[in-house]
């Protein structure tokens, strides 16, 4: 065996180390014997171990590998353990900010429709009141204050149904009605309804179809209120003598419909904001112009159910244009 050739071959070098040592009398060799017995040694004590140790170091090494994976493996479970314990964290606390958004978008929602309603309610008492304290027996007020008290009941009868509309589209709760419908015949009839509103402002509507086709799918009601909320809009907005034009562009399975009015046009600033509920650009001008912010709201959600959507572009004193795509009936 190995060991029995290393204890010999160190016996041999032991020997002849003591052989150096003692016959030759020298300094130099003295050094060099020693070398050989250092050698011998080595030899010698590397077997030993080798013979009886080497299992049990073995044994030992295998243990501290193995519970250095261990240690590793623990670490690891350890991150990944902290890593899902962040991840969770992290995700509780986005769901908590959307809660807290929606509670204050739902506090803001609430105190805006409260804020709207308050006005024409305090107008219709205004008018009550004055008539009940004599009003009514003078020719000269009654009937215009009733008028105007009769003007802010049609107000609060439109924010209502606006919210109604909206709180239904939010909830899903009416499903939609889809089916091809003739888009050219709907924005005729919507131009029709406009006629006393647009002459009023001597605003001429225009439609120019470029689409080789009329037909479109989607809720014709729905899609009536985008055009009518989009139309009131282009004439509120317009300037006199201005135009509004609705065209229609072909996009071989869709059709593209454009709102275009040459009207006070909306500042960049504000363009990303007019489809938020309540939001109403120049607030000056909006007031008197009237109106309660809930227009393209609706026309947002709407465009939204049918997985469309709005987009806008506008250049302020210049007018507006409105896009917004529907598919064709096949
Ligand atoms: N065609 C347009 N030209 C210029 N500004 C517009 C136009 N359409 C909308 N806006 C601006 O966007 C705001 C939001 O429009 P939206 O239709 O939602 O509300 P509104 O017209 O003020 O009120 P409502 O439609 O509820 O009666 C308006 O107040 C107005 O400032
Ligand atoms: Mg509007």
């Amino acid at each position: 065996t190995p060991f029995k050739i290393a204890v010999f071959l160190s016996i041999v070098i032991f020997a002849f180390a003591l052989v150096i040592f003692y016959i030759v009398d020298d300094d130099l060799n003295i050094i060099f014997s020693f070398i050989l017995f250092f050698l011998a040694t080595i030899v010698l004590i590397y077997y030993i171990v080798k013979r009886f140790f080497h299992e049990r170091i073995k044994v030992i090494y295998k243990n501290i590998y193995k519970f250095q994976s261990a240690s590793n493996a623990l670490e690891l479970d350890i991150n990944k353990v902290e890593k899902q314990a962040e991840d969770w964290a992290d995700a509780k606390e986005e769901e908590l900010n959307t809660y807290k958004r929606d509670e204050n978008f739902r506090r803001e929602f609430i105190g805006n429709v409260s804020h709207e309603l308050k006005t024409p309610i305090f107008n219709i008492q205004g008018y009550v009141q004055t008539l009940i304290e004599g009003g009514l027996y003078d020719e000269k007020i009654n009937m215009k204050y009733l008028e105007r008290a009769n003007k802010s009941v049609d107000r609060m009868i439109n924010i209502v149904e606006d919210l109604e509309l909206i709180s239904a589209l939010e909830t899903q709760e009416n499903l939609l009605d889809i089916r091809p419908f003739n888009l050219v015949e709907l924005i005729k009839e919507l131009f029709e309804a406009f006629e006393m509103k647009a002459s009023q402002m001597n605003i001429k509507l225009e439609l120019n179809n470029e689409a080789n086709s009329e037909m479109a799918m989607g809720d014709r009601n729905k899609i009536q209120q985008v055009f009518l909320n989009l139309l009131s809009n282009s004439i509120k907005y317009g300037k006199q003598g201005g135009k509004t034009k609705v065209q229609l562009f072909d996009m071989e399975e869709s059709i593209l419909i454009e709102v275009a009015d040459n009207g006070i046009g909306i500042e960049s600033a504000s363009l990303n904001r007019i489809f938020e509920r309540f939001y109403r650009a120049d607030k000056n001008r909006s007031r008197e112009i009237g109106g309660t912010g809930l227009g393209l709201a609706i026309v947002k959600h709407i465009l939204e159910v049918h997985n469309q959507t709005i987009s806008v572009r506008s250049t302020k004193d210049v007018g507006s244009t409105f896009s917004f795509i529907l598919e064709k009936a096949k």
